[in-house]
């Protein structure tokens, strides 16, 4: 495997650079990590091509937006298609509906859609759909879980909102996340609690089905069918937040992984092949509230824009035809990186809870079982560090924070599995060797 240049002096230099204009010196937070990121030039496949001349296997896979790997020929060949035909054209086509018919087909609670931009504005407009059609002010989210950078839902969330040690962010006004109730995830308790107590005023109950922005955190049995069987009874819309899970679980996400039909869903990531777009949809009793055929409004420049929406229909038709294939395997390449990580942790007495599922993988530095954001939290952050810094240096590019998950994609190749494992090695021997953070 080639190993990384270990002088990234040009990555250094760049980061330099775009500190002087850019906040952080990074256009996302969580693309920010100490000492400074490697800057890339070129992807293919399973790689990431740095400035430096260094390669990377890729396990972040753009926080999972990747998987069918970087610059998929399929997708680029649609795409080339269509550049010379128009990029943006302000008035509805075919294709529109072509792709909204398929993303019914394979999304089991999708009978009408929207589609948008990025997950961000997917989640943004379900809230307020099911604040619109329920005409209730308040909503439900899980500690840990990430919907998006937008107001409501900004408290107590994941990913780099709590790397950074802000999961609730200035400049939203109390009164915006007023009606935002926060609960643990996992805890049909909690839930029943708080439901029974308000949940006549309650529009909606947001979750990731599968928690990928707290690290990665599975749901108990029946959690997500008590979620459902609850909401049901009291007239509350349940929002699968699949833009992690969907196409990515199964071709119908978390959905048709468990079996349990929400309300709406949220779709996004894998979706585009990496071009930005994402959708919203649901039943259609809800939908049908979205204006101009309703009274709830959302709009968009570039919304259903024919190069994203071509993009993700060449997405679509690929693993509709090559479902049997792709899914069955990423899940037995994750379990082998699972396991792998399991007998080393044990190898080098190392305190670890190893976590997959599909195409997803993570490890926790604890002793104790993680189910939820607190139990995620309880990870010792220091080893995680140590552990991320030598799989860069042995080539492997992971998240770089502990509360992010680590993904596959079709193309990982049984050498890359090979090489990461002995990038593991090395990587939870320096973990071993540092003392337990404070
Ligand atoms: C579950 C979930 N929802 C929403 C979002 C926001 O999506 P985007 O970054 O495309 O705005 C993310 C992003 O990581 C996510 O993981």
């Amino acid at each position: 495997m080639a190993k990384p240049n270990l002088s990234t002096n040009k990555s250094k230099e760049l980061f330099e650079r775009a500190k002087k204009v850019i906040p952080g010196g990074v256009n996302s937070p969580v693309r920010a990590f100490e000492p400074y990121p490697f800057f890339v030039n070129h992807a293919k496949g399973s790689k990431l091509y740095g400035v430096d001349g260094e390669t990377y296997t890729d396990y972040c896979m753009a926080y999972g937006a990747l998987l069918m790997g970087h610059a998929n020929s399929d997708v680029r060949r649609a795409v080339e298609e269509q550049l010379p035909k128009g990029t943006l054209y302000g008035v509805p086509t075919e294709l529109e509906i072509k792709f909204a018919e398929q993303i019914s087909k394979v999304s089991p609670c999708v009978e009408m859609l929207r589609v948008v931009n990025s997950g961000t504005e997917a989640t943004m407009h379900a809230l307020r759909v099911a604040r619109g059609f329920t005409g209730r002010k308040k909503i439900i989210k899980f500690e840990g879980g990430f919907h998006g950078a937008h107001d409501s839902v900004l408290v107590k969330a994941g990913s780099g909102a709590t790397t950074f040690g802000t999961p609730t962010s200035l400049g939203i006004p109390g009164e915006t996340t007023q009606n935002t109730i926060v609960l643990p995830y996992n805890s049909p308790e909690a839930l029943e609690e708080t439901v029974k107590r308000e949940g006549n005023e309650i529009a909606a109950v947001i979750v990731e089905p599968v928690m990928g922005n707290a690290g990665l955190i599975l749901p108990k049995n029946e959690y997500l069918s008590y979620l459902r069987k609850l909401t049901k009874e009291y007239g509350i819309v349940l929002i699968f937040d699949e833009i992690i899970t969907g196409f990515r679980l199964a071709l119908g996400g978390a959905q048709e992984h468990y079996n349990i039909k929400p309300d709406m869903a949220t779709l996004g990531k894998v979706l585009g092949g990496g071009f930005p777009i994402a959708a919203f949809g649901g039943r259609k009793e809800i939908m049908q509230n979205i204006s101009p055929s309703g009274k709830v409004y959302q709009a968009g420049t570039f919304s259903g824009n024919p190069v994203s929406a071509t993009a993700a229909y060449a997405v679509l038709q690929i693993l509709r035809q090559k479902k049997k294939e792709i899914y069955p395997k990423l899940e037995k390449n994750s379990q082998e990186l699972k396991k792998a990580l399991v007998d080393l942790a044990s190898n080098h007495h190392v305190d670890a809870q190893v976590y997959n599922i599909a195409s997803m993988f993570q490890i926790f530095f604890t002793s104790q079982p993680v189910y939820d954001y607190t139990s995620a939290k309880l990870s010792d952050i220091k080893k995680f560090q140590a552990y991320f810094h030598e799989l860069l240096k042995q080539g492997v590019f992971i998240p770089p924070a502990q509360f992010e998950t680590c993904f596959l994609s079709t193309a990982h190749t049984e050498d890359d599995l090979k090489n990461t494992i002995s990038a593991f090695d090395k990587a939870l021997h320096a973990a071993s060797t540092v003392n337990r953070s404070a």
